[in-house]
């Protein structure tokens, strides 16, 4: 409403002895009501609207957390070992996987195609006979692997693709073994 139709209702109240607050504010709850009118029934804002909507999304999409999309690097397998402390004690599982970057490295497979990435996590519910790694997509669970163990599963599973059967204590839910298979 500019200052003009303002006045006008002041004058309009003068008029009537309603009171110029009173006009003014009828009539602005009235013009509003029609704005909601329309704006739901055309979802259009109305011709003589002066709200500056580009600056006002261009804001909430300011205000808004950017979500960056994570990227990944080729793998080809990927070896998930338990730090937690239920199937082993004394951070042995944590110091086996500050390990592996360097047996990793020796083996060749930080990088190229048979590169294995490396994860920790907190709980396989296993929980006994640790440390606990998983190799995927293989599906192969691995018990007992001491520093002696892992530098096998490395050579013989991760390089060489032939899974330790004598630590395996589960496979699945498909355990193939694609470097085993026919
Ligand atoms: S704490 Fe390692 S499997 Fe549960």
């Amino acid at each position: 409403m500019n200052e003009a139709q303002v006045a006008a209702l002041r004058e309009e109240c003068l008029t009537c002895e309603r009171g110029c607050d009173a006009a003014v504010e009828m009539a602005l709850q009235s013009r509003n009501a029609a704005i909601q009118v329309k704006l739901a029934t055309e979802g259009a804002k109305p011709a003589d609207c002066t709200c500056d909507d580009s600056a006002a999304s261009a804001s909430a999409t300011a205000d808004a957390p950017a979500v960056i999309k994570p990227k990944i690097s080729h793998y080809r397998r990927h070896l998930l070992l338990c730090v937690g402390p239920r199937c082993t004690q004394d951070g042995q599982s944590q110091e086996l996987y500050d390990s592996l970057g360097a047996r990793f490295k020796a083996a060749g497979l930080q990088e190229g195609d048979l590169r294995v990435k490396r994860s920790r996590v907190s709980c396989f519910a296993a929980c006994k006979g640790g440390p606990i790694v998983c190799v995927q997509p293989d599906g192969v669970w691995y018990y007992n692997v001491t520093s002696a163990n892992m530098d096998r599963i490395i050579d013989e599973h991760l390089v060489h693709g032939r899974v330790v059967q004598e630590l395996v204590f589960h496979q699945g839910p498909d355990g193939i073994c694609d470097d085993d298979a026919p």
